[in-house]
């Protein structure tokens, strides 16, 4: 059979790459030619562990191909996935503009009778329109008939999370539908839950979501733990030996980020609201996160009255370890904040650098060590958990900085460690230690007034 994969971000490149793996011939189509070119050498567009070896091994292997010609490509394709982005709009709705752009192409070119699954996160019923659309505007006398299949891979650990996938949802009207995609997927060996196409599709949101609103609640409880004296990590792992709790997404920290939990709960309340219903527990995660986002630099705010001409160390740049993406990382605002504050900025991370240039491409130092970012500064913000920051030993801090203030907003280190250094260490849901002197935290003061 051949399968075409429309779009090749995050979502249809690794759809993409695994399919090719399990041995399907796969074409993947993109607009950019640069891209595409790139793609055929093994080159991942996007970092990815894993991925540049699938891409090489399996272009190599004659089963993974890449193009821009998609009138070719959708011709006389059996099966046609869209892994497309949909980008929230400015309301909170989904984006389904590159959706539907894919769809009119498919409409326009198809020559035979195919299966379109939809991979984006696309909102509840998107899949009847989009069935619908095809109908309406296809070209030749055939048959489109569309199955709905989320995505629920992880950035970072996109490759393993398709390979060793949980489970496969598939959302499909006819036993036709279900049949195929059974076939496509046989050699992952996976669990696979068959169910309609608009099950299917809130199956996506419903998760998200509700990862989401696990975070937010770890973090309000991690806010309260600290105004009564507990510690948020023995709480989460105190709760996590029941099976019903489980012992993921339990970390407490500034505020999940990335490009699918603030919009997919967005998109959901915006979608519940225009139904004519409020989704209470979404919205309260998504305020929770908005108001974690700026914790630290509250705390900073209040120590300090104001930080102009301090130096911040910013450690950690991207959402999360393992990606090079920037999209609603806390460091983002964060870093606003400090530079409306008139702090100077010197930031390191082991591969966001290059992206974070294109937010802030002046008034920022940025060096290629922890070490260096850490040189005598006034503060330190962690705002991702990668191995490099958190391997650091406090003493390096203690050593570096001119005053080791450390805002962790990952929990990196434990406290007990903290307490046995000459340093202020403020962390998320445990108490803070203050160890610094009054004699160390003058001199910060002494800059302030200058
Ligand atoms: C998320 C889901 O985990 C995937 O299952 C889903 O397929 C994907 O969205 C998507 O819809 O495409 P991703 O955004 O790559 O994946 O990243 P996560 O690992 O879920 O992390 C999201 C955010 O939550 C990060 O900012 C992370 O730091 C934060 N987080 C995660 C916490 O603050 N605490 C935790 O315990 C876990």
């Amino acid at each position: 059979m051949k399968i075409v994969v429309a779009g090749t971000g995050y979502v249809g490149l690794v759809t993409g790459a695994c399919l090719s793996e399990i041995g399907h011939n796969v074409t993947c189509v993109d607009i950019d030619k640069n891209k595409v070119e790139m793609m055929k050498q093994g080159i991942s567009p996007i970092y990815e562990p894993g991925l540049d070896e699938l891409l090489k091994r399996n272009h190599d292997e004659g089963r993974l191909d890449f193009t821009i010609d998609y009138k070719n490509a959708y011709k006389d394709a059996d099966l046609i996935f869209i892994g497309v982005g949909t980008p929230e709009r400015e309301d909170g709705s989904a984006n389904l503009d590159y959706v539907f752009n894919v769809c009119r192409q498919i409409a326009e070119n198809a020559e035979k009778d195919c299966l379109v699954v939809v991979k984006s996160t696309v909102p509840i019923g998107t899949n009847d329109r989009i069935e619908e659309f095809l109908k309406e505007n296809v070209k030749n006398d055939i048959q489109i008939e569309v199955a709905s299949n989320p995505e629920f891979l992880a950035q970072g650990t996109a490759v393993v999370d398709t390979l060793y996938a949980k489970r496969i949802v598939i959302g499909v009207e006819s036993k036709k539908a279900e049949e195929l995609l059974k076939e496509v997927y046989e050699g992952y060996n996976q669990p696979i839950v068959v169910t309609n196409r608009r099950s299917a599709e809130m199956v996506k949101y419903a998760s998200n979501d509700f990862l989401a609103l696990k975070i937010s609640f770890m973090n309000e409880i991690a806010n309260f733990c600290e105004m009564v004296g507990a510690d948020v990590e023995d709480v989460a792992k105190g709760m996590s030996f029941d099976p019903r709790i489980g012992d993921k997404f339990l970390n407490a920290g500034i505020g999940y980020g990335g490009s699918c939990f603030p919009k997919d709960t967005k998109a959901l309340h915006w979608l519940a609201n225009d139904n004519g219903y409020e989704l209470k527990t979404i919205k309260a995660t998504i305020e929770v996160n908005e108001n974690q986002k700026y914790k630290l630099f509250r705390q900073a705010k209040n120590k300090f009255g104001s930080l102009k001409g301090l130096k911040v160390a910013v450690l950690g740049l991207t959402f999360k370890p393992g990606t090079d993406d920037l999209r609603e990382a806390p460091s983002i605002p964060n870093v606003r904040r400090l530079l409306d504050e008139g702090a100077e900025i010197i930031a390191y991370d082991p591969v966001g650098v290059e992206n974070f240039k294109k937010v802030y491409p002046s008034g920022i130092t940025y060096v290629s060590t922890p070490e260096e970012a850490l040189k005598d500064a006034d503060m330190a913000f962690i705002f991702t958990e990668w191995n490099e920051i958190k391997s650091l030993d406090l003493s390096v801090y203690e050593d570096l900085m001119y005053t080791p203030i450390i805002f962790d907003g990952r929990n990196c280190y434990k406290v007990k460690e903290a307490k046995e250094r000459q340093i202020d260490y403020y962390s998320i849901g445990r108490k803070a230690i203050l160890n610094l002197e009054e004699k160390a935290l003058s001199k910060v003061k002494t800059a302030m007034v200058i």
